[in-house]
């Protein structure tokens, strides 16, 4: 499949978990891409591998802090002045967690809030402007929200509220963006062995949870949500905007 030749995409968080396996899923359907997080030796590491996997460059490093106001604006300025568009934005990048409410220092509450909400909002802000001006066939916005987005988490209430959050300002977006043929989803994985849960997994009473929850009876793979937002975001679902893809293994169906 080639469903992304010819196409500039942008993924947040992409050096590490699912951002990465986005990447290597993409790129292996022949995207143009702009590896973009915080941390550029992770950032290195995946485009290399796809680079010299692929025999030609077409993944590109960017160093950026999704949170930060002017570095988005120059990462949007970047992407004009070097690739002259951009027609699939992937708003990976996250942080978990944060703590119950009654001991949650209200920093924290905000560190989760800017870095799953307001992320995507600076990035649609900036990068969303850029792709209403572009007339490739294929503009999508794919915002990776989370099944705690759906069902609210006791332990996790930040990190709920801002998947929520995320689910809903894709539907606002998605409304928004329609006039010029740019369609917005969320995907909303379940629990995927990633960095990010790779201490809570190391629990056996956490994963066996885990397990008996899912309908599948297991955690899940970032390649595997990495295949749905590949979907998502081509033009296979060109009739498909403002909507959320669980990618959680039947947790919420039973
Ligand atoms: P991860 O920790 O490997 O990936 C998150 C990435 O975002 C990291 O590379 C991190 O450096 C980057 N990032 C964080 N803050 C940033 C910032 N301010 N600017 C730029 N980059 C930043 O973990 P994972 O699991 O791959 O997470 C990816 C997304 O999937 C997150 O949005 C997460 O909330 C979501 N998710 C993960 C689930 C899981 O079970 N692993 C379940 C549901 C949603």
């Amino acid at each position: 499949m080639n469903r992304f030749q010819e196409q500039i995409v942008l993924i947040s968080g992409a050096g590490s978990g699912i951002g990465a396996a986005t990447a290597k899923q993409l790129a292996s359907e022949g995207a143009t891409l702009i590896l973009v997080g915080r941390r550029k030796e992770k950032l290195e590491e995946v485009a290399e591998e796809i680079n010299s996997e692929m025999n030609v460059e077409s993944a590109y490093v960017y160093s950026a802090d999704v949170t930060i106001e002017e570095e988005v604006e120059l990462l949007a300025n970047y992407i004009e002045s070097n690739f002259g568009r951009l027609d699939v934005l992937i708003n990976n990048a996250g942080t978990s967690s944060g703590g119950p409410i009654l001991s949650l220092e209200k920093e924290e509450w905000e560190r989760v809030q800017t870095t799953n909400v307001t992320s995507v909002y600076l990035m649609a802000k900036y990068l969303g402007a850029l792709m209403t001006q572009s007339d490739s066939l294929n503009k999508s916005i794919v915002n990776v929200a989370s099944l705690s987005g759906h069902k609210a988490g006791a332990k996790i209430p930040s990190y709920s509220t801002a998947k929520a959050a995320v689910i809903h300002l894709t539907k606002s977006l998605a409304g928004e963006l329609a006039p010029y043929q740019v369609r917005v989803n969320s995907v909303s994985p379940g629990f995927v062995e990633t960095p990010m849960t790779e201490d809570g997994l190391k629990n056996p009473k956490f994963s066996q949870a885990i397990e008996r929850h899912t309908l599948l009876g297991r955690v899940g793979r970032p390649e595997e949500v990495a295949k749905a937002i590949a979907f998502i975001s081509s033009s296979d679902a060109s009739y498909i905007t403002g909507t959320d893809l669980l990618i959680d293994g039947g947790w919420l169906t039973v």
